[in-house]
């Protein structure tokens, strides 16, 4: 996926060799510590102006993320690579946590078997949010084995709250349905943890201990920190077993309570919260080994500095306990009133009514759009598979539920290969993230995607995001492509993919729906209204684009500046390695499109035709933008003279149509004639042992000539993407360019070829025919944009071709229309059907049997499918 996403998942470091040789908690986090050091650089700051922020006025500082909007928005499930975490918004977090595992299987321990991080490796059946509005509630539910638990989070505010509200989480732990049953119990961790110094001690228990949860709810910890309040502010955190028959399925069968609190030595215990965990549990039971049976249990232990407390709470099936987290401006611990309807039955009623409204507010969101048939030729065009709204809710709740909150630095490399990285500086990122499991931070090229979807659900939420990614750009106008800020961010990524380099791009596809935004500034404009839009909310679009504009002129710079082609309007991806001869298309990372075949021979002579259509993006927004806001005549001519330059489909077919083949392509020094072969040399061992290696080579035959590059994929459907060709619906010279529509009717007969991308499933990113179809790249990379179908692209072409499908009275309008229909279907089944019997979400489908493949869940650009479905474009 987006650039730099070769990343394996590191191995998560193991503490069982050290426990078993009994060296116990403190050898293990002592080797871990070890670890951790190694692994980080050691950095030192520069004043370089790549290392610096742009001087110009943050977009995040724009009165509507006003104090009482960053309350509101201060606590969310903002860690995004767990399975259930919350922090605060602020540079040191507050923050929560859960694991759960086998109380009474030594596999536990064997194994690290508790759930915690988000991880493909731990097999779960199903996982992720059903609802959630991306402010106040969600519910998600994680069916693994046997366990099957129903997590719903709400926030509240009370008139004594203190910033940020208050929380409730509600865990409902049952036996799955249909599995045989083996456990009998469950453990459930849940932890809080201060990154920053606690402004006072934190009490355990400050009622007294308790040993069951049934009497009512029972106050777990108290403390202050600056995260939720200055002054007198204090926070409390307690817990109630439900008890009642008000939730049918799950009334509680008794549950007992162990803890342990301590001080977490910087963040380093929280990093590896589970192995901690683990450790003292085992600890535990190696000091009572009178018992001779396997139980794990916290030690009851309370530390008078500690910044770290975990609560176990050990459960028979099914049960349903409730958390509160509870802040107080006043510094009064007395919030007896408010728990009624934070815990219990007063949850249940809340939780019953934010699902009732989520549900209303998507169906007068996306209602309309998935039931709205197309009166088309085939009769069945509009009818949407059967579960098509469950999925579509659960897409758009878990793109919502996995947004995350991080703060720290990139790593960026300013000099050559060999110097030092450098640290950017230290800064927020609020940002929606691809995959909870596997990409479970900020990178910036699916960000314009996943953007296009909030933007439908919570246009300020998304104006949140989309100014943090602006925020973080240079004196350049370079914004860092991955974002890996903060150590829990860094400990999953491999150190050599975590370093950024400012010469290179990526897709600039926040343009998007920034181009949204601005086309309801210039409807406004002509219409005096943009259709759906309040006033109050149409002016605070022309104000953060007003903020925006000094940003987005730098990042249109930078890229139209340092990413030039050899021609007048071309451009060129730069960094490209013409020196690999170990890859059989040497990858373009920067395009997004990875392994996506271009040009064999690297040199500056290329020409990147999706990046040219970028721009012509890009161009448009900025004139649209300009133009709106009234900014100064001159700057705004260069804009519009760029973008129509950009869409002149003259310059486009000299630079990018292939008249022989009839495509549109990209331009380089090119032989179809390579081949990958592979050999297997002998390197020394970490031991001194020799050491076999299969390494990759490419063999060229005849030599590369400048041409066209022959390979027909999703580069070659940018101008069809970007609208670019004519004959589209706001096209008023529609009618009187045949010639044009001639060239659009037959990129739209190609798109439809089923030997080229049209696949039964969706579109594929290459064409059957082409020479690197399902090309391996290296003896290491297997195909990722060769073949496979991706959903950001599809959403893209259907969105160009309902454009097209527009000019209904047209040949061109009724061929779109009918493709726009029958792709939308092949979609909504490939996404659908696999949901429900996979039950998740993909990176990628495969083209010959549509099943979901790569990582999941994956609902970041995924989660399309719910635009696709209310056909939202
Ligand atoms: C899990 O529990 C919920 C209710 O809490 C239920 O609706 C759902 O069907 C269960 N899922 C499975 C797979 O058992
Ligand atoms: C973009 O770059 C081209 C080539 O240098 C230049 O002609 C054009 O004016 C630039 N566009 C803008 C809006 O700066
Ligand atoms: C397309 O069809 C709609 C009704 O289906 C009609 O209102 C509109 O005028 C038509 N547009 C063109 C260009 O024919």
């Amino acid at each position: 996926m987006a650039a730099g996403k070769v990343v394996k998942p590191k191995k998560n470091f193991r503490c069982s060799y050290y426990m078993s040789a009994t060296v116990g908690l403190v050898g293990c986090l002592a080797a871990f510590l070890v670890a951790y050091v190694v692994k980080n650089f050691k950095l030192e700051p520069l004043n370089n102006p790549e290392l610096s922020p742009l001087k110009a006025p943050k977009v995040t500082d724009l009165a509507e993320f006003d104090a009482s909007y960053r309350d509101q928005m201060l606590w969310g499930s903002y860690r995004s690579g767990l399975y259930f975490g919350m922090r605060t918004r602020t540079p040191k977090a507050l923050l929560f946590g859960m694991m759960w595992f086998d109380p009474d299987d030594p596999n536990t321990i064997q194994q690290l078997r508790a759930r915690h991080d988000a991880n493909q490796g731990d097999g779960l059946t199903t996982y992720g949010w059903k609802r959630h509005d991306g402010r106040l509630y969600g519910t998600q539910e994680l069916v693994d084995g046997e366990y099957n638990i129903t997590l719903s989070m709400l926030k509240s505010f009370a008139p004594e709250s203190g910033p940020g509200g208050d929380w409730s989480v509600r865990l409902q732990l049952a036996r799955t349905a249909g599995v045989p049953l083996r456990r009998r119990r469950i453990s459930v961790i849940v932890y809080l943890g201060d990154e920053d110094t606690p402004r006072e001690p934190w009490q355990v228990f400050p009622d007294g201990e308790v040993a069951d949860l049934r009497s009512g709810p029972a106050r777990l910890l108290s403390g202050a920190s600056s995260a939720v309040g200055r002054g007198s502010a204090r926070w409390a955190f307690h817990a109630t077993e439900i008890t009642n028959a008000m939730i049918s399925s799950t009334r509680s069968r008794g549950c007992r309570v162990d803890y342990l609190s301590l001080g977490m030595v910087n963040s380093e215990y929280l990093l590896r919260i589970k192995e901690l965990a683990l450790s003292a549990m085992w600890e535990r039971l190696q000091r009572q080994p009178s018992s001779n049976r396997f139980h794990l249990y916290l030690p009851n232990g309370a530390s008078t500095s500690a910044d770290l407390a975990m609560f176990q709470v050990t459960c028979l099936l099914p049960s349903a306990v409730d958390f509160a987290f509870t802040s107080s401006a006043g510094g009064s611990d007395d919030v007896g009133d408010r728990l009624g309807s934070l815990l219990g039955p007063g949850l249940g009623d809340a939780l019953a009514a934010k699902e009732a409204e989520f549900d209303d507010r998507f169906e007068a969101i996306f209602g309309a759009g998935l039931r709205r048939q197309q009166d088309g030729e085939s009769p069945a065009s509009g009818a949407v598979p059967e579960g098509t709204l469950e999925v579509s809710r659960a897409a758009l709740s878990n793109l919502l539920g996995s947004v995350g909150y991080f703060y720290g630095s990139s790593l960026v490399r300013v000099g050559g290969p060999d110097t030092k990285p450098q640290s950017y500086w230290p800064a927020p990122l609020f940002t929606a993230v691809p995959s909870r499991s596997f990409f479970p931070r900020g990178f910036l090229w699916d960000e314009g995607f996943h953007q296009l979807l909030v933007q439908k659900w919570d246009p300020q939420l998304s104006r949140d995001m989309i100014a943090h990614w602006l925020d973080l750009m240079n004196t350049k106008g370079w914004i860092p492509r991955e974002q890996i800020l903060g150590d829990e961010a860094r400990t999953r990524v491999p150190t050599e993919f975590v370093v950024q380099n400012p010469s290179h791009a990526n897709p600039p596809s926040l343009f998007l729906p920034i181009a949204k935004m601005a086309s309801q500034l210039v409807q406004a404009g002509t219409q005096g209204s943009a259709s759906g839009i309040d006033g109050e909310e149409l002016a605070r679009v022309s104000a953060f684009l007003r903020r925006a504009w000094p940003r987005l002129e730098a990042w249109y710079k930078w890229f139209n500046t340092t990413q030039t082609g050899p021609l007048p309007t071309s451009y060129r991806w730069h960094g490209r390695d013409p020196f690999t001869e170990a890859e059989l298309n040497p990858k373009t990372l920067t395009s997004g499109l990875d392994d996506y075949p271009r040009a064999s021979h690297p040199d500056d002579l290329e020409r990147h035709l999706d990046l040219r259509c970028w721009m012509a993006l890009a161009s448009q927004a900025m004139y649209d933008i300009g133009s709106s806001l009234g900014i100064p005549g001159p700057v705004v001519a260069l804009y519009r003279a760029t973008a129509k330059s950009l869409s002149d489909l003259g310059q486009l077919q000299q630079l990018h149509y292939d008249k022989a083949l009839g495509r549109f392509a990209d331009w380089g020094t090119h032989t179809e004639d390579v081949e990958l072969t592979t050999k297997v040399i002998t390197v020394p061992g970490p031991n001194g042992q020799p050491q076999q290696q299969v390494i990759s080579q490419r063999v060229t035959g005849s030599e590369p000539v400048p041409q066209f590059v022959p390979q027909y994929g999703y580069v070659s459907l940018f101008p069809l993407i970007m609208k670019l060709l004519p004959g589209g619906g706001n096209n008023p010279d529609a009618a009187e360019a045949p010639a044009g529509a001639e060239l659009t009717l037959q990129q739209l007969q190609l798109l439809q070829d089923p030997s080229l991308l049209w696949s039964p499933y969706g579109l594929r990113s290459l064409g059957t025919t082409e020479g690197l179809y399902k090309k391996r790249n290296t003896a290491d990379d297997p195909p990722y944009w060769r073949g496979q179908i991706w959903i950001n692209i599809n959403y893209l072409v259907l969105r160009a071709l309902s454009h097209y499908a527009a000019a209904n009275g047209s040949e061109v309008g009724r061929v779109a229309a009918v493709a726009h229909d029958e792709l939308r279907l092949r979609l909504l089944k490939t996404l659908v059907s696999n949901y429900h019997q996979n039950g998740y979400l993909y990176e990628q489908y495969d083209d010959e049997t549509g099943r979901g493949v790569s990582s999941h869940p994956f609902t970041g650009w995924t989660a399309l499918v719910t635009l696709i479905a209310a056909q939202e474009y």
